[in-house]
């Protein structure tokens, strides 16, 4: 048994995410620490609603409501999405917690005493009207690459360039639109990550090998682009405040850390408020604390996010000169494109993870994100391929072997499981296709290949089928009935093992099947091949229910709509 500390990456506040923000961050980190906690490892897994910065701000001033109060209410409603996923954290947090508030502070005293963070002066736009500094973003003006006239100081919406505010024509405040503004000189908290650069690359060189491809390229391919110093304050209300003890002035003036600084920290900060919610967590540093080597941390993100995880927060943590634990595998992701082209949540482009609950149980975007995950190569969901999938692996495969068997055995020997005569070389060769995909199966999810993974889990169901199909148990029963009841209890050994091991992908489901059995509280522990295969699991006499359908077929109906409520055609 070993520690694993999980984390994904923290969605943005504002916004309902789409399937490819899930797909490359919760979604994955869920499946594996279900997996993890399953073969009896001890799992922490945190995740929390990134809540700093700009884009939270405008949306509360947007709803005429206080920034603090948005953020709550965006919390909870994501909140509620995720539990109908199935994401089994063990703490969703906040990084506007007390507790992140006050890790951050520390990690920047920390930096600071070692000497990684200066103050400098820079030139930045001040807004009379307003009383207050402007961050880029709250500077709008006319683009002078396209006109675009709401173009924002950081970038223009209309042809995607990167400004800087004073590119802007006719600029003026986001907040007032009052266009006197002048230039001033204000101070800022730089980290002086050139001045870590050697050991981050270090750092990197230690590990990133042993990271799936795509992380390891992209954390090379900045590093070789240099770690440049990076401003960590911005002029804003909302976010973590510059301690008052350490940088008066700056405090005074108002400035907060940078939101893709304090984000990160709070992995830390969620770990924190979970353990104090519980006298039993008490030891949080126990998973943070680097002394404590026997903890092996896995990260999931979208490609990216991978600077940051791979280069920046090492930085910070390495600077502090305190054993932060620091990532051990990074596992990143492609995009999940919509028929091609972009999912896009300002152009409300794709399917959301509200509307896709409400069509369908999680189970049914669960399995059909994780087998499609984009892995080594963006992917593409389209509704035809989700409702050929659905209803091929989970309707069929799956599905219709479950209720096939059990309605079966019911309906020619009653309500328990059958004995039947003993196991003969069809058995053996079953056994032994299931010993070989199984290792397949455990192999894949060590490797955190999800892809291949769900193959070998849909090979496993495959291989019950053919079994079955082999035996025909329904004209077995015409000339030898303790042949059929021999067939039908392996056959529900093997939805016992479905059960246990289709839980990371299907948790749902996957209780519905072991619950069709009435078994002492033998939960999802895993299962060796051996023990699927002497059919103990399930042994003769045990009592069973049919349950209702697994996964509905879709029908032809049933993609026509979803393809005119959502919009199908490739952009
Ligand atoms: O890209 C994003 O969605 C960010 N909110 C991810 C932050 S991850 C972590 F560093 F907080
Ligand atoms: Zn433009």
């Amino acid at each position: 048994m070993a520690r694993h500390l999980i984390t994904s990456a923290l969605p943005y506040i504002n916004g309902i995410k789409h399937l490819g923000n899930m797909v490359g961050s919760m979604l994955p980190a869920d499946v594996y620490a279900r997996y993890l906690r399953q073969r009896g490892h001890d799992v922490l897994y945190i995740c929390a609603t990134d809540e700093h910065g700009t884009p939270a701000e405008l949306a509360a001033k947007e709803q005429g409501i206080p920034v603090a109060e948005f953020c709550a209410q965006a919390h909870d409603a994501q909140k509620a999405i995720y539990d109908g996923f199935s994401l089994a954290f063990d703490h969703f947090g906040r990084s506007s917690s007390r507790q992140n508030h006050e890790i951050t502070q520390e990690i920047a005293r920390e930096l600071k005493a070692n000497g990684f963070i200066e103050e400098r002066a820079i030139r930045q736009v001040y807004s009379n009207a307003d009383g207050r500094f402007l961050p880029d973003r709250y500077i709008i003006g006319t683009c002078p690459h396209c006109g675009y006239d709401k173009a924002r100081g950081d970038q223009c919406e209309n042809c995607t360039r990167v400004l800087d505010p004073t590119d802007l024509i006719e600029p003026r405040s986001a907040i007032s639109g009052s266009a006197d503004l002048e230039i001033r000189e204000t101070k800022h908290l730089f980290l002086l990550q050139s001045a870590l650069a050697g050991e981050v690359e270090a750092w990197v060189d230690e590990r990133a090998d042993d990271w799936p491809v795509l992380a390891s390229s992209i954390a090379r391919k900045w590093l070789t682009e240099g770690l440049h110093d990076r401003a960590i304050t911005r002029d804003l209300d909302w976010g973590v405040p510059v301690p008052a003890d350490t940088w008066p002035d700056l405090a005074a003036e108002g400035k907060v850390f940078y939101v893709w600084f304090d984000a990160p920290i709070e992995y830390i900060g969620s770990t924190k408020e979970w353990a104090e919610q519980d006298p039993e967590h008490r030891d949080w540093r126990s998973w943070w604390w680097e002394s404590d080597a026997d903890v092996r941390y896995t990260q999931f993100m979208g490609k990216d996010n991978v600077p940051f995880h791979s280069v920046m927060f090492p930085a910070t943590l390495l600077g502090t000169r305190a054993p932060w634990k620091k990532v051990d595998v990074i596992k990143a992701f492609n995009w999940l494109n919509y028929y091609g082209g972009k999912f896009s949540t300002s152009q409300r482009r794709g399917v959301f993870t509200h509307d896709a609950l409400e069509i369908l149980p999680a189970d049914y975007w669960r399995y059909f994100m994780m087998a499609n995950a984009p892995e080594s190569d963006d992917s593409s969901f389209t509704w035809e391929h989700f409702t050929a999938t659905v209803n091929k692996d989970l309707a069929d495969t799956l599905g219709n072997f479950v209720n096939r068997v059990l309605s079966f055995s019911r309906k020619r020997f009653g309500d328990d499981v059958p004995q039947g005569g003993e196991p003969g070389p069809a058995e053996a060769k079953l056994g032994a296709e299931i010993a070989r995909l199984l290792a397949e199966y455990e192999e894949q999810m060590e490797a955190i290949q999800f892809r291949k993974a769900a193959a070998a889990l849909r090979a496993l169901w495959s291989a019950g089928n053919s079994y079955l199909e082999e035996k025909a148990p329904w004209l077995e029963i015409k000339t030898d009935k303790d042949g059929a009841a021999l067939t039908l209890r392996t056959a529900m050994n093997l939805i016992h093992l479905y059960a246990v091991v289709s839980e990371p992908f299907i948790p749902t489901t996957a209780k519905t099947m072991r619950s069709a059995f009435d078994l002492a509280d033998d939960t999802a522990v895993w299962v060796t091949p051996e023990e699927a295969n002497s059919l103990t699991a399930v042994p003769a006499g045990t009592p069973f229910t049919v349950p209702p359908v697994l996964f509905a077929k879709l029908t032809d109906d049933d993609l026509a709509a979803y393809k005119e409520r959502f919009g199908g055609e490739p952009a």
